[in-house]
């Protein structure tokens, strides 16, 4: 694997690899083996947009892959004054081993990954964070021991999170039901890979999309860049939520994952949100396992 710009890029077999891998490096965290597969690499991570799981998650996995990473905030950066991403580019990739960036537009990524020589891994854009439906998948794999048969649902706006989960969910091999307001569904590109595809359904009503659910994921009505619109967003996803009349739909077993951070009594109820914290969690840890994972798979062979 070269990058990791995003699900549409990663065949089946890839995402099976990274996981498999994942939980090697989950494994032997827990059991103290070193796995310092990244010895002498340097990773720079550009952050144009807040984190806290990416960031720390990203820097701590380095650290222990026995790298070193490089906090790169775009305030500090010429990138944030208007130095083309192009040349940004091709001047990190003589310095850095790899970069992981958080931003808005996914040309930007995508112009990385063409103009620079280096892996490029995306921490999330307004199109997709495919390093979180990594650690999504790789949660949902841990607690249910298989994706065939399952059945996952998303209820929320069609953004970056439904976008890669909707790409991921159906190259495992899962059933995936989407419910979005008419006017937030998810991107064209996406809906083109989804529709015709039998295991996929999308509706505007959350309850139809949560029958028989075995894992339900939600997302903030408001994301990141988004917030001149936080009012009109209340409004629009208003019943959107992930509470216990739409669990009531799902099967008794059902998992409850969120991205994180979480809008209590906005796209989840408190009470939801506590029942499921152990597996919540559980996801926000493996952001690292799944990391090193990418990291491993781009960086260690160049
Ligand atoms: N889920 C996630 O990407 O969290 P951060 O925004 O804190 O990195
Ligand atoms: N959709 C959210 C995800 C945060 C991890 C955002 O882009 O802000």
């Amino acid at each position: 694997m070269k990058h990791l710009l995003k699900m549409l890029d990663l065949s089946k077999d890839e995402i099976i690899e990274i996981l498999n891998l994942a939980d090697q490096l989950k494994y032997e965290l827990k059991h103290n083996i070193p796995h310092k597969k990244l010895e002498g690499k340097s990773l720079g991570m550009i952050f144009q947009k807040a984190s806290t799981r990416t960031r720390v998650s990203f820097e701590t996995g380095m650290y222990q892959l026995g790298g070193n990473p490089l906090f790169l905030s775009a305030n500090d950066l010429q990138i944030g004054r208007g130095e083309p991403v192009q040349d940004t580019a091709r001047v990190l990739s003589r310095y850095l081993d790899g970069i992981m960036i958080r931003t808005f537009a996914q040309k930007e990524v995508e112009d990385l990954a063409e103009y620079g020589s280096i892996p490029i891994i995306n921490g999330l854009t307004d199109f997709c964070h495919p390093c979180q439906v990594l650690a999504d998948l790789m949660t949902v794999r841990e607690f249910k021991q298989q994706f065939d048969g399952l059945k996952m649902c998303y209820i929320g706006d069609g953004n970056n999170m439904a976008n890669s989960l909707i790409v991921g969910g159906l190259k495992v091999g899962m059933k995936v039901s989407v419910a979005c307001p008419e006017n937030y569904r998810p991107a064209k590109e996406v809906l083109d890979f989804a529709n015709g595809n039998p295991d996929f359904f999308m509706t505007d009503k959350p309850i139809e999309a949560a029958v028989d659910a075995d894992v339900i994921f939600t997302d903030v009505w408001t994301s990141m860049g988004q917030e001149a619109e936080r009012a009109a967003r209340e409004k629009a996803f208003a019943g959107y939520q992930v509470n216990d009349e739409l669990l009531s739909a799902a099967h008794a077993d059902c998992m409850v994952q969120h991205c994180l951070p979480a809008h209590r009594e906005e796209e989840i109820t408190e009470k939801v949100f506590e029942a499921h914290a152990n597996e919540i969690f559980e996801e926000a840890e493996n952001r690292l396992h799944a990391q090193k994972a990418v990291m491993v798979l781009t960086m260690a062979g160049n």
